[in-house]
């Protein structure tokens, strides 16, 4: 089987090489990354033998054209993925993510390969913080951020394709990821990061939002799932009902790493931020039997810390830059 995997430099995509190579010991594995500020190469450093690693951009339909030519499979996972830089300049949201995407569908198109759309729940807007009810397969997108709607532009996509030109395709929408390899501008490896450093925690606004965390390898043994059992032109789900506040998170983190839970601060909100997201995952149990693994957050956690502070040469070269980042936007 040769897997052609779009954003394998990243975090998820990184996880999802490592857990490829691992699981499936014939696969012949491509990773075409455009290595920006979000690819690090030193991700795949264990896995060389195993993996070809083409630097290049998925918008590029003449690199792309090759490629997925020779592949039985391509998981795309390549995007610009941080909602506050799209606040700063959506710009390469709507390449990336919108043409990219784009470029992708063409050539699986011209070429009959498989495809599988890797995306998030935020393209369903938000949800009450009180509010029992959760995201499911039927909930109409109302995306908020230049991020989350040049996503659901592109799963809309990936729907026009399936439906006008058979493209075989599958969609699968996952909640909030965290495990190794997660760049540091990101919520958790920023707060373990600035820990690490003496820094206090930085909280937007009260703290309250929600998010439906889990662990990067339950995603991508999902993703794994869907792309064996799911249906052509299914959208699937992809949660493990971990919602958690952000305030508990960060209390946990504190008290992990041997503070007091309560030395955070609070800093300016997000522009638009999204209350809540919650994953409804029945679909995905039922249909397909996938059950997650890492169930207890608090050991995710643990093990997720460790990391971190085992792979300081992995994230300190970015920590000064994205502070600086922050600081000059209030956060
Ligand atoms: P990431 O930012 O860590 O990695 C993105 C990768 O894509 C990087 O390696 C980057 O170099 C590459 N890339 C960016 N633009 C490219 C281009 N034009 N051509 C080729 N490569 C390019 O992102 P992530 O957190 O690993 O997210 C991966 C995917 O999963 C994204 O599609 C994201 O929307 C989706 N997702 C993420 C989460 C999450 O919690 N992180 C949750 C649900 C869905
Ligand atoms: O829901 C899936 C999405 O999860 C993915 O599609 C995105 O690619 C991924 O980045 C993530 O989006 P969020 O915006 O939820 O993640 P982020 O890590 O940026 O923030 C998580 C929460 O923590 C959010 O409510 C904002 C808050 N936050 C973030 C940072 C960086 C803070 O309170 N302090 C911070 O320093």
């Amino acid at each position: 089987m040769r897997v052609l995997i779009t954003g394998g430099a990243g975090f998820i995509g990184a996880n999802f090489v490592h857990q490829t190579v691992a699981d499936y010991p014939d696969a012949r594995v491509t990773v075409l990354d455009k290595l920006t500020y979000a690819g690090n190469p030193a991700s795949l450093a264990d896995v060389t033998d195993r993996v070809a690693l083409v630097e290049g951009d998925i918008a590029d339909a003449d690199v792309v054209d090759p490629l997925v030519r020779d592949s039985d499979v391509v998981v795309h996972f390549a995007a610009e993925s941080h909602n506050d830089n799209s606040l700063n300049d959506p710009s390469p949201f709507v390449t990336t993510n919108l043409i990219g995407t784009f470029t992708l569908l063409e050539a699986v198109r011209r070429h009959g390969v498989r495809y599988h759309h890797i995306s998030t729940d935020e393209v369903y807007g938000d949800l009450e913080l009180d509010d029992p009810a959760k995201f499911t397969e039927q909930t109409p997108y109302n995306p908020s951020s230049p991020y989350s709607s040049t996503k659901a532009g592109s799963d809309l996509l990936v729907r026009a394709w399936v439906r006008s030109f058979g493209v075989e395709a599958t969609i699968s929408n996952c909640s909030n990821n965290y495990g190794p390899y997660q760049h540091i501008e990101k919520f958790i490896p920023r707060q373990i990061t600035n820990l690490i450093d003496g820094v206090r925690p930085k909280l937007y606004g009260a703290g309250q939002n929600v998010r439906d965390w889990i662990h990067v390898r339950d995603h991508n043994t999902a993703v794994w799932r869907i792309i064996e059992q799911g249906r052509t032109g299914e959208t699937y789900l992809i949660g493990a009902d971990g919602e958690k506040n952000n305030k508990e998170v960060v209390e946990l983190i504190l008290e992990l790493m041997g503070h007091d839970p309560h030395d955070y601060e609070h800093v300016a909100d997000r522009p638009g931020h999204d209350l809540r997201y919650a994953i409804d995952n029945t679909r995905l149990r039922e249909e397909l039997g996938w059950e997650p693994q890492f169930k207890d957050f608090r050991s995710g956690l643990e093990d997720t810390i460790a990391w971190y502070r085992d792979n300081e040469s992995w994230w300190r070269p970015q920590k000064a830059a994205v502070e600086a980042k922050y600081a000059a936007q209030g956060q």
